[in-house]
This record gives C-alpha cells, sequence and structure tokens, in this order.
C-alpha cells in the first residue's frame, strides 16, 4: 500500500470501528506463552495444536541483531516496490519470495538465528533427534495499515506438476497418503522482533488442523471464529514454533510499524522438497559447528556459483 492509499484507508470511517472490534475480540482464549524450558508440555502442544509460542527465546543482543536485520532487509524488499503492491497481496511480503535464492540465510541475523539454544532445544525434542535440516531462512513481514487478511493457507503440500510448483515432492501412487497422514514433516520456527497484539497484524492460526483433509476456507466462506483466531498477545523475542501443515494466515496491520515474522524452515530427518542454496561457502565456513550442520543442505554444489539480492518475484 502506498502512502496515498494508505491515507485513504485511515480515513475510512470503519476504521476506527475495526480497531476497537479486534481489539476487544481478535486473539486465541487462553494462549500460553511458555517458558523456553517448559520443552515436554510444549511438545504436547505442538502436537495437539500444531503450533506452540515460546517466550524469551531470544536475549538482548540477539533481538537487538535481528531488529536491524529485518529493518534493513524490509527497507530492501520495499525499495523494489514503490506503489506498495506486495507480493503477498497489497502491503505484503515474503522475506524468501523477495530473495533470488528464496532465503534471507546470506544475512547473519538469519544466521544468528541457527544457534538460538531454546529453539534448538525444542526441535530435537519435536522431531526426536537432531537430524533435521534446514530448507530456508524466511519469514514474512506487512506494512503499516494494510487492511486486507491473507487467505488461509498450508505452507506445504503434496506433489503437483512442476510447473504449479518446483517445490512439492510427497506423492503415494496408490492415492491413499497424504502428507497429512504423516507425523509432521516440517517445521517453521518465526521470530517475534517486536510485541505482538491484535491490531498490528498478528498471524491467525486454526488449532488442530494439521492433520486435516478438509478443504482450506476462502476468504468469503471462512467463519468469524477463524478470522479472530490469532496468536496474540505475545511479547518481542519470542518464537512461534508452527507445524507448517497447520491452516493459518496473516491479519490487517492498523498499526504505525512493519509487522516482520522472519522465520527459519527445517524438514524432518526423513522428508526433503527441492533446496535451493542461501548461503556462500564463505559463509558458511563462518558459522558454529551446530549451525553448520543445521545449514549443510543450503549451500552451494561446489563450482556452483552462489547468487542472491532483492527482488519482488523470486524464481
Ligand atoms: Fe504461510
Amino acid at each position: 500500500m502506498n502512502e496515498d492509499s494508505r491515507a485513504t484507508s485511515r480515513s475510512k470511517p470503519d476504521f476506527e470501528a475495526t480497531k476497537a472490534y479486534l481489539e476487544a475480540h481478535s486473539g486465541i482464549q487462553g494462549l500460553k506463552v511458555l517458558p523456553p524450558e517448559a520443552v515436554d508440555e510444549a511438545v504436547t502442544q505442538f502436537h495437539r495444536d500444531g503450533f506452540v509460542v515460546i517466550g524469551q527465546a531470544l536475549d538482548a543482543e540477539q533481538l537487538e541483531i535481528l531488529k536491524l536485520g529485518v529493518e534493513q532487509a524490509v527497507a530492501e524488499i520495499v525499495a523494489l516496490d514503490p506503489k506498495g503492491k506486495g507480493n503477498r497481496g497489497p502491503g505484503r511480503y515474503s522475506f524468501g519470495g523477495s530473495s533470488l535464492s528464496r532465503s534471507q540465510l546470506h544475512r547473519p541475523a538469519w544466521q544468528m538465528l541457527l544457534s538460538v539454544e531454546p529453539m534448538q532445544r525444542m526441535l530435537d525434542a519435536m522431531f526426536g533427534c537432531q537430524d533435521y535440516r534446514l530448507r530456508a531462512a524466511s519469514g514474512d513481514f506487512c506494512m503499516p495499515m494494510t487492511m486486507d487478511y491473507q487467505r488461509l493457507h498450508s505452507d506445504v503440500r503434496d506433489w503437483v506438476d512442476a510447473e504449479t510448483t518446483p517445490f512439492s515432492a510427497f506423492y503415494d501412487p496408490s492415492g491413499r497418503l497424504s502428507l497429512r497422514d504423516l507425523p509432521c514433516p516440517y517445521i517453521c520456527v518465526n521470530f517475534l522482533p517486536q510485541d505482538i497484539h491484535a491490531l498490528n497484524g498478528p498471524t491467525r492460526q486454526i488449532p488442530g488442523s494439521q492433520k486435516s483433509r478438509a478443504p482450506i476456507p476462502r476468504l468469503e466462506q471462512e467463519p468469524e471464529w477463524m478470522r479472530l483466531s490469532t496468536v496474540t498477545p505475545v511479547p518481542a523475542g519470542s518464537m512461534m514454533i508452527r507445524d507448517v501443515r497447520a491452516w493459518h494466515g496473516g491479519t490487517p496491520n492498523l498499526s504505525n510499524e512493519v509487522r516482520a515474522i522472519p522465520n527459519l524452515e527445517f524438514y524432518a530427518p526423513w522428508f526433503r522438497e527441492p533446496i535451493v542454496p542461501g548461503i556462500s561457502i564463505d559463509d558458511f565456513k563462518k558459522l558454529p559447528p551446530r549451525a553448520q550442520q543445521l545449514a549443510e543442505l543450503c549451500v552451494p554444489a561446489s563450482g556452483e556459483t552462489f547468487i542472491t539480492g532483492p527482488t519482488l518475484k523470486a524464481p
């Protein structure tokens, strides 16, 4: 959304009413922000609901690094889009979808996230081993005064042809099994560089939808309780760990600030889809040993040149 249309949105008579309504009703009732040491409870909640929120995941220094890194990435991306059209709907941008490498792993702020210890502990317990691997470092952001909802969706799908997407993999020739019948194949960890509240575009998550084979409702079909099923309030420095099969979507950002949820995305040891290299060999070698292990599939093949940079349409 550009400056003119933002001004128009702000002056709409229903703006104040929408704000008051969301303030009063948006937010999952009884949402828990668990402490980083509550690993067992987090694992139980993750497998039940398809997501869980962990507070105090980042220390003060990590939070500062992430804020600055996000600020820089956002500035570079929106500079390409003066009309604010976004690449996930008006005012909405995917960090991966705005990078030639489909990832932000070339940026030190995203590399730092690989070494967040509470995340490593949680993922070890959720995957039941340490052999999960990074697929990409991405996430999304939405600009101030983004009025629209993003439709509910999953971030992974069963195999479809390469023209539809080159990134699907799971295929059962008998047609009996879907990814939704399996244990969680792929976990996304979103880190929150700012507080999340009812008015700055909290993610809506539909609890327990990760195994559902029901069609995901389009915006016009979506019941109101789903539109209000938002992960809020959550303090800055927290992380939201998601089974990417669970239905989720963006909500309006009626605040004056950018809402960003940078992430790391990990495949279970038994699951792979095509991976685009996200970091140069030289930068990879500077990572700590555990971070190198996690990111080992994101390195270019020998002789392959690593290319990245901002774009509005990732290849
Ligand atoms: Fe998504």
